[in-house]
C-alpha cells in the first residue's frame, strides 16, 4: 500500500544518512579508534571507501541528533533500528563504540547495519534486526558488488570481513550471509546470479558445520556446489591476511583446486570413520552409499560408486546395488 510504500522510501533515505554520518565519523578525529581497528585489520582507505565502512561513537545521542538535524522523526530511526526508545520515550541509538559495515542491497539501497565490537566483548556484532526494508534471510553481504563478477562463481563466505578482506586480495565475486544459517532465499539470489557457488566458511567446527548444513540448500537452488576448506584453521580474512602479498596467488590455488560437495562430505566421512579395520571400512562404505544414494544424478552416482569401489577394493557393482537398495527405501 502507499503508506508503506512511502515508509520504506523514508528509510532508504534515513540509511543512507545514518551511513554517510558513521563514515564521516570514521574519517574524524572522532573516529580515531575505529580507524587505527581498519588498519589492524590491513584495510586499504580505498577499502573503506568502497565499503562506506564507519565508526559508531560512544556518545548515546550521537546519530539521533544528527539524523533530527537531517528532518527524521524519532519514530523513524526507531522503525530503521538505528535507535532504540528508552524509559522516558526519547530515542537513543542503537550502535556505540563499534565499528560499521552496512548493508547494501541490489539497487544500492543501505539496508542495514552489521556493527564490531572493537575489543572483546557480546555480542561481537550487533545487527540490524529485520526491518521493512530489510530482512536478514533475504540479503547478502556485499552482492551489489558481487553480482557483477558472479561468473563463473560466486564464493560464499561466513563473515564481513571474509568479503572486504576477498573483495580487497582482488575476488570481487565474493559474499557472506547475515550472522544467521543460510536460508532458500539466499541460495536462490546466488543461482540467480550464476550455476556454480564455492562455499568457504571457516575452517572451525561450527563453520564446517555450517557449510554442510548449506550444501542441499544450494543444491537444491540448482547450484553446481564446491566447498573449500581454509587451511590451518583459519577464516578466509585471517588466510589472506597471513600470506600477505602472496594471499591472492594462495587463495586462487584454493579455489582451484577444491573439490565438490559430495567430494568434501566423502573426504568428512573418512576421516571420522577408521577405515583401518573391516567394521570400520564397511561402516564407512555404507555411510558413503547413503551420500551418494541422495544425488539426483546417475552419472554422478556412478561415477562416485567407482571411486569408492576402487579405494575399498570392491566391486563398483557392489557399491551402486548398495545405493540402489537405499534409494528404493526412501520412496
Ligand atoms: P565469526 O564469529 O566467524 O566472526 O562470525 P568473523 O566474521 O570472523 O569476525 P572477526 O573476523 O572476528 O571480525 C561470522 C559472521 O557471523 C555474524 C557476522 O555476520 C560475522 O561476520 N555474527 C557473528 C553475528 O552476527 N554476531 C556475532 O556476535 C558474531
Ligand atoms: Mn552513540
Ligand atoms: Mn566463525
Ligand atoms: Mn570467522
Ligand atoms: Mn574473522
Amino acid at each position: 500500500d502507499r503508506g508503506l510504500a512511502k515508509l520504506r522510501i523514508r528509510l532508504y533515505e534515513l540509511n543512507r544518512e545514518a551511513a554517510r554520518y558513521y563514515h564521516g565519523v570514521l574519517l574524524s578525529a572522532q573516529g580515531r579508534a575505529g580507524m587505527e581497528y581498519f588498519e589492524k585489520r590491513a584495510l586499504a582507505p580505498k577499502t573503506i571507501s568502497r565499503f562506506g565502512l564507519g565508526y559508531a561513537p560512544s556518545d548515546r545521542f550521537s546519530l539521533v541528533n544528527y539524523l533530527r538535524k537531517k528532518g527524521f522523526s524519532e519514530q523513524e530511526m526507531i522503525q530503521a533500528n538505528v535507535a532504540f526508545s528508552s524509559r522516558n520515550g526519547h530515542a537513543i541509538d542503537r550502535f556505540h563504540d563499534r565499528v560499521m559495515f552496512p548493508i547494501i542491497d541490489l539497487r544500492g539501497n543501505v539496508i542495514a547495519f552489521g556493527g564490531r565490537i572493537l575489543g572483546q566483548g557480546e555480542p561481537k556484532y550487533l545487527n540490524t534486526s529485520d526491518t521493512p526494508i530489510f530482512s536478514k534471510g533475504r540479503n547478502l553481504f556485499a552482492m551489489n558488488f558481487a553480482k557483477d563478477y558472479a561468473e563463473p562463481y560466486l564464493v560464499l563466505c561466513e563473515g564481513y570481513m571474509d568479503v572486504i578482506a576477498l573483495h580487497q586480495a582482488g575476488f570481487q565475486n565474493a559474499v557472506a550471509g547475515l550472522g544467521t544459517a543460510l536460508t532458500p532465499e539466499q541460495a536462490r539470489l546466488i543461482a540467480h546470479y550464476t550455476k556454480e557457488v564455492v562455499a568457504s566458511y571457516d575452517a572451525d567446527a561450527a563453520g564446517q558445520k555450517a557449510a554442510s548444513r548449506s550444501i542441499p540448500l544450494l543444491r537444491e537452488a540448482g547450484l553446481t556446489v564446491r566447498i573449500l576448506v581454509v587451511p590451518d584453521g583459519k577464516d578466509p580474512d585471517e588466510f589472506i591476511r597471513t600470506h600477505g602479498e602472496s594471499g591472492h596467488a594462495r587463495f586462487q590455488q584454493l579455489l582451484d583446486s577444491c573439490g565438490n560437495d559430495v567430494e568434501y562430505r566423502l573426504t568428512k566421512l573418512k576421516k571420522d570413520i577408521n577405515v583401518q579395520t573391516p567394521e570400520g571400512k564397511i561402516h564407512y562404505l555404507n555411510e558413503a552409499a547413503a551420500v551418494l544414494s541422495a544425488l539426483d544424478s546417475d552419472i554422478e552416482r556412478e561415477v562416485y560408486a567407482g571411486k569408492l569401489a576402487d579405494e575399498a577394493g570392491i566391486q563398483r557393482a557392489a557399491v551402486l546395488q548398495q545405493v540402489k537398495m537405499l534409494r528404493e527405501k526412501k520412496q
